[in-house]
């Protein structure tokens, strides 16, 4: 979907990069002529899979080590103009299950990556990616980046930490940096096959399954969505903006969706049906509600405006699946 070449020749680092996120933003930037590096742990259970990034596999180099430990990082940073940090925990019942992983994975791992470049390389441009979840149960919507932040959850403490490392090496080191809050992700090449990486894609199997989707509380609860390539689109344009250095930035979409509509848009393209079922204790304990993100201000500083509404993308994101069953979730 991007136009060749806005990152020719340039070097570019993606942590977290046989993710869902970062191998869909490792295709696109081998098509936009960059070098391409990928640093990945392949963490069991976890979104990274060499599957992946298969359009572009003989493009790339790939490093499998673990960001926890900095050593690889440090020769890893050198010499690259951008870094894309996705690495991450992502499952906010596993933050509260284990939260001292979280905090290994989203905090420490993030302390050594902006260490490694303070020390090896101070004039890499570095792109980390956050998360909604951050801001908590919504006070108003839809949710601007100075709603206050009082994340529900373990996660989401990490992930401001992890903000607040990469704000303040700016700040301190002029080590340039920008934050890019995600909302809900979705599309091909997400992890499926177990529950760690939220609801969409657990709704996802279960309507390719033909099992019907539990959908927990009253299902009115709102949310917006990005297909995988807007979201692709929004970090190479965080890149490439100075605008955006130094700032956290919300990505959104221009209408949002309940839970239900959702449902709805998988009815129709699988036929699967859906049940509503009382929220489980552990899963209502950090619940944030309805939310929705203001997305304005990304907006304005790159013309970024998201194009796939949730009909078409989910029907794009279904046809991925029933192409790879065996590889996401047979
Ligand atoms: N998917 C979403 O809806 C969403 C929403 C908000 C924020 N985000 C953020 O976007 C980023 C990417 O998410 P994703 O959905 O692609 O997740 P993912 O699980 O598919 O990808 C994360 C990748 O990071 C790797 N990784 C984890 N810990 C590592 C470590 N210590 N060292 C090296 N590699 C490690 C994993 O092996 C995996 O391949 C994360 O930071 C996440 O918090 C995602």
């Amino acid at each position: 979907m991007t136009a060749g070449g806005r990152f020719s020749g340039k070097r570019v680092l993606i942590t977290g990069g046989l993710g869902f996120i970062g191998s869909s933003l490792a295709i696109a930037l081998v098509h936009e002529d960059a070098k391409v590096t990928i640093l990945d742990s392949l963490l069991p259970e976890f979104g990274g899979d060499f599957f992946n990034i298969e359009p572009v596999r003989s493009r790339v180099s790939v490093n499998i080590s673990d960001m926890r430990d900095p050593h690889s990082l440090d020769i890893l940073v050198k010499d690259k103009d951008y870094i894309f940090h996705l690495a991450g925990q992502v499952s906010h019942g596993d933050s509260m299950r284990d939260p001292k992983m979280d905090l290994a994975v989203n905090c420490v791992s993030t302390m050594n990556l902006v260490e490694s470049c303070r020390r090896f390389n101070p004039d890499a441009r570095l792109i980390n990616t956050s998360t909604r979840q951050v801001y908590g149960v919504a006070q108003r919507l839809p949710v601007s980046e100075d709603h206050p932040v009082i994340p529900v959850d373990v996660n989401g403490i990490n992930k401001l930490a992890a903000e607040y490392y990469h704000l303040l090496y700016d700040r301190t080191y002029d080590l340039r940096s920008t934050v890019l809050r995600l909302t809900n992700t979705y599309g091909p090449r997400q992890q499926i096959r177990n529950n760690r990486q939220g609801f969409v894609g657990i709704f996802i199997r279960q309507a390719l399954k033909g099992e019907p989707i539990k959908v927990f509380g009253t299902g009115r609860q709102v949310r917006d969505f990005n297909y995988v390539d807007e979201v692709v689109e929004a970090l190479l344009l965080a890149a490439l903006t100075d605008d955006c250095y130094g700032k956290v930035l919300n990505l959104g979409a221009p209408t949002y969706h309940s839970l239900l509509d959702l449902v709805g848009i998988l009815h129709e393209l699988t036929g699967v049906a859906y049940e509503l079922v009382p929220f489980p204790k552990d899963k209502k304990i950090i619940d944030i509600g309805d939310y929705y993100g203001d997305y304005s201000r990304f907006a304005q500083a790159t013309g970024w405006q998201p194009q796939i509404d949730l009909q078409d993308g989910l029907a794009r994101t279904i046809e991925f699946y029933r192409a790879h069953k065996k590889v996401y979730w047979a």
